[in-house]
């Protein structure tokens, strides 16, 4: 069922037309079968008296996965109105920021307000694209939300859980999930209040300084991205270093005469430098790795598993630039994951927990994007490791990384709320901006009532896909790339680090992946850092940002570093608590103030 489902998503995303989807729609249809057929087999099955843990643990997996208790007609409802969300999203469409651009309203998420985003450097122009597709799309999916909410509750009760929100922390198997998440992101909050200092500091240069004041939470739609998520689109505002930016090797690429199948074989041989395995014949022979030019594609880039233990495959519309040769690598990790779990039973040909996949593919992209390793596959000529040109390159990775902490940590904080209230109807909208402000330091830049929903313009939210893999992912991937680069022996400083060629990391990912998700993590990860730890650390994150921060408390020595929020810039304050969150300069600590009129304090952030 697995192989054929599969087979036919394959052959719907690499030619997109409706017969096409029409078979997988079905295809899919019968998986949703077979799981309920097999969830009701096992449930009156007593399989927890079996001697074999390994046979326990796949019917664990099986009673726990899914909503397949829920109704047949209920689980169609839900799954319709999921799709209805989906579609108003993918539909929304919104008007040019001024008429005089083009007189017609068919302005997208993808690619148009994305750029907007990321490009326009006027304040208006920002803001119009962050509300108008904010009132595109919130209000529509508002009620849908609701419903969903509910049907989630239903089948996760019925599969024994208090709330859906506790069956997706379930996924992870371990009781203190929410604290592990909670430590981790009081460690690395300092490093992101710095980050947000230097960029609040930088902001109010480019645009005018009475926008944006210097003790508040930044304007959420100046960070280059619709979300404020991702802050590497306004690296040209922030760059320590003007003219010290690290060597793009793109120009060097095409001058060799890179072609995307030589990039593949680049990828492939970074796995066997290692002692890994090599990408299988029909992975050369199935995959797809540019453009088609005779039928539209889904272009973003993927790894795929076919379940037969042969077909392994990546689709990617391939470019020569550098970007696309780092994608590349991700995308085969992913591959050498599964190749490494193939002989594991098929319910434990999966990541150790939902964040290991991405983890492990993010932190061999670590290695790969170092300039020792460009230098070692005769990309780059020589090194230029000097100072400000390492601070510029962390910073890059740290809009990209340390910006999306709070992110994604909100996203889930505010949905598992969501859940475990079961709705939260009259404040839906208060509490999201809440963990805005308090996590991310954001403010909205036009007043928000509870009449707007602005977390149903997030794709994750209304789509039903959990969020916090994300934020677990990020974290792990310094904790395995710290792992790795130790027994490769590596000496120096994290951010340089390249296990390229090291048998002895090849060897540790190699007993990490191949447990594929036939044990707890816990455990995997206990044995990955040989001992040190079963728990997600954010140390080895602040480690890897170390230079940046020591530059940031110098570079911000006259900066308030936190925010406070008040009356006036805020806006909000007809639906929201006043929030003040004051934070000294030098010792880290909080005066916060939520609710105040209640006169309620909260120390715990
Ligand atoms: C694309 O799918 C259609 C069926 O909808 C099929 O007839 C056609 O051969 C496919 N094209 C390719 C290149 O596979
Ligand atoms: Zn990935």
């Amino acid at each position: 069922m697995c192989y054929r489902v599969t087979e036919l998503q394959w052959n719907f995303a690499t030619n997109l037309t409706e017969p096409n989807k029409k078979r997988m729609v079905d295809a899919q249809g019968l998986q949703t079968k077979l799981e309920r057929v097999s969830w009701q087999k096992a449930i009156t099955f007593s399989w927890s008296l079996l001697g074999d843990p390994q046979a326990v643990r796949q019917f664990r997996l099986i009673a726990a996965k899914g909503r397949p208790a829920l109704p047949e007609h209920r689980l169609a409802e839900l799954q319709k109105i999921i799709q209805e969300m989906k579609d108003i999203y993918n539909k929304a469409k919104v008007c040019p920021y001024l008429p005089s651009m083009s007189p017609y309203c068919d302005l997208s998420l993808e690619p148009d307000l994305t750029r907007t985003m990321a490009h326009s450097r006027s304040f208006e122009e920002q803001l119009h694209a962050w509300r108008s597709w904010r009132d595109a799309v919130g209000p529509k999916v508002k009620e849908k939300f609701f419903r969903y909410v509910d049907l989630a509750n239903e089948a996760a009760k019925l599969m024994g859980y208090r709330d859906a929100g506790e069956q997706e922390r379930a996924l992870y198997g371990v009781v203190d999930l929410e604290s592990q998440v909670s430590e981790v992101w009081t460690s690395a909050a300092p490093l992101y209040r710095q980050l947000h200092a230097f960029v609040r500091s930088r902001l109010r240069k480019h645009y005018a300084p009475h926008r944006i004041s210097p003790t508040a939470p930044i304007p959420a739609h100046l960070l280059g991205n619709m979300w404020a998520q991702n802050w590497k689109n306004i690296l040209d505002l922030v760059l320590p270093f003007p003219g010290k930016r690290r060597a793009d090797v793109t120009p060097e690429m095409l001058r060799q005469g890179y072609t995307p199948h030589r990039m593949v074989q680049t990828a492939d041989e970074f796995f066997t430098s290692l002692g890994l395995k090599p990408m299988p014949v029909e992975f050369w022979l199935k995959s797809l790795i540019e453009r088609p030019p005779d039928r539209p594609v889904a272009c973003k880039a993927s790894a795929w598993d076919f379940c037969n233990r042969r077909d392994y495959r990546i689709k990617q519309c391939i470019e020569v630039t550098m970007e696309d040769l780092l994608t590349l690598h991700h995308e085969m990790t992913h591959i050498e994951y599964y190749l490494q779990y193939a002989d594991q039973p098929h319910l434990f040909r999966d990541g150790a927990n939902p964040a290991f996949h991405e983890a492990i593919s993010d932190a061999i992209g670590l290695s790969v994007i170092t300039p020792r390793h460009m230098h070692r596959i005769g990309l780059l000529n020589n090194i230029t490791d000097d100072y400000e040109t390492d601070i510029n390159f962390l910073m890059e990775m740290a809009l990209d990384r340390i910006a999306y902490l709070p992110f994604a940590y909100i996203v889930d904080q505010w949905r598992w709320k969501v859940f475990a209230e079961g709705g939260l109807r009259n404040s839906v909208n208060s509490a999201w901006w809440e963990l805005r402000v308090w996590h991310q330091g954001l403010i909205p830049p036009v007043a928000r009532s509870e009449n707007d929903f602005d977390p149903g313009a997030k794709y994750h939210i209304i789509a039903d896909q959990p969020y916090i893999r994300y934020f677990i992912g990020l974290v792990l991937q310094f904790q395995i790339h710290e792992a790795l680069c130790r027994v490769a022996g590596h000496i120096g400083t994290l951010h340089t680090c390249d296990i390229y060629r090291s048998r002895e990391a090849g060897r540790l990912l190699s007993e990490i992946m191949s447990a594929g998700n036939s044990r707890p993590w816990p455990e995997i990860l206990r044995m990955a850092t040989r001992g040190a730890t079963d728990k997600l650390d954010a140390r080895p994150l602040l480690e890897y940002f170390k230079p940046l921060s020591l530059w940031l408390r110098v570079a911000n020595r006259d900066e308030m570093i936190g925010w406070v929020t008040t009356d006036q810039d805020t806006g909000m304050t007809n639906f929201l608590n006043i929030i003040k969150i004051v934070i000294s300069n030098n010792i880290k600590y909080f005066l916060p103030f939520l609710n105040l009129r209640e006169n309620k304090t909260y120390s715990n952030v």
